[in-house]
């Protein structure tokens, strides 16, 4: 059982950061700014209920293996453990790549049809590439707490 929910973790994991690495690619490869706008105008809220989707999964399941591995009593009797510091690391982690994407979503759909403000522009870039610089150090926070258990 347990396996299956790891199973779906890791299977969500490669969605959400698959996703972000495309848009990412596609951000810097596609020259053409015309092309670049339409695309992210047809494929920008598909991208984002499908992201949306994935990262609800990834919590759900990551909080149930939280709980089978017993992690929260780690976390509670041994602070400095490996285990805790890397499970507390990744925790703050998922936390402001979860905010970040509701400030990203929000501006997003805000903005959809019309142009942005400067502000607008560069808090949805910013959000973006802290968002995708995140998930990369996160998957290597993950490695480290599955070599604890
Ligand atoms: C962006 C969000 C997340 C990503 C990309 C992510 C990624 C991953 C990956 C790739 C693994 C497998 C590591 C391995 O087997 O070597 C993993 C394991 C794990 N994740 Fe996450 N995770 C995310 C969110 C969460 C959240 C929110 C929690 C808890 C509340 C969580 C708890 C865990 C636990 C306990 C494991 C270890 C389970 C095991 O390996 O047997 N994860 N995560």
């Amino acid at each position: 059982m347990i396996k299956t929910v790891l199973y779906i973790h890791i299977l969500s994991a490669t969605a959400w950061v698959g996703g972000s690495l495309l848009l990412f690619a596609l951000g810097i490869l596609l020259r053409d700014k015309q092309a670049q706008k339409g695309v992210y105008e047809h494929l920008g809220p598909i991208y984002g209920y499908f992201e949306t989707f994935w990262l609800i999964i990834l919590w759900i399941t990551g909080l149930i293996l939280f709980s089978h591995f017993g992690i929260g009593g780690a976390m509670a009797n041994a602070p400095g453990s490996e285990l805790a510091s890397l499970m507390h690391a990744k925790l703050i982690m998922v936390g402001v790549i979860t905010l970040l994407t509701i400030i990203h979503m929000y501006i997003a759909f805000k903005t959809h049809t019309t142009e942005r403000t400067p502000l607008q522009h560069l808090v949805s870039r910013g959000s973006s590439m802290m968002i995708f610089l995140l998930n990369l150090v996160i998957v290597w926070y993950a490695i480290g707490i599955r070599d604890q258990l």
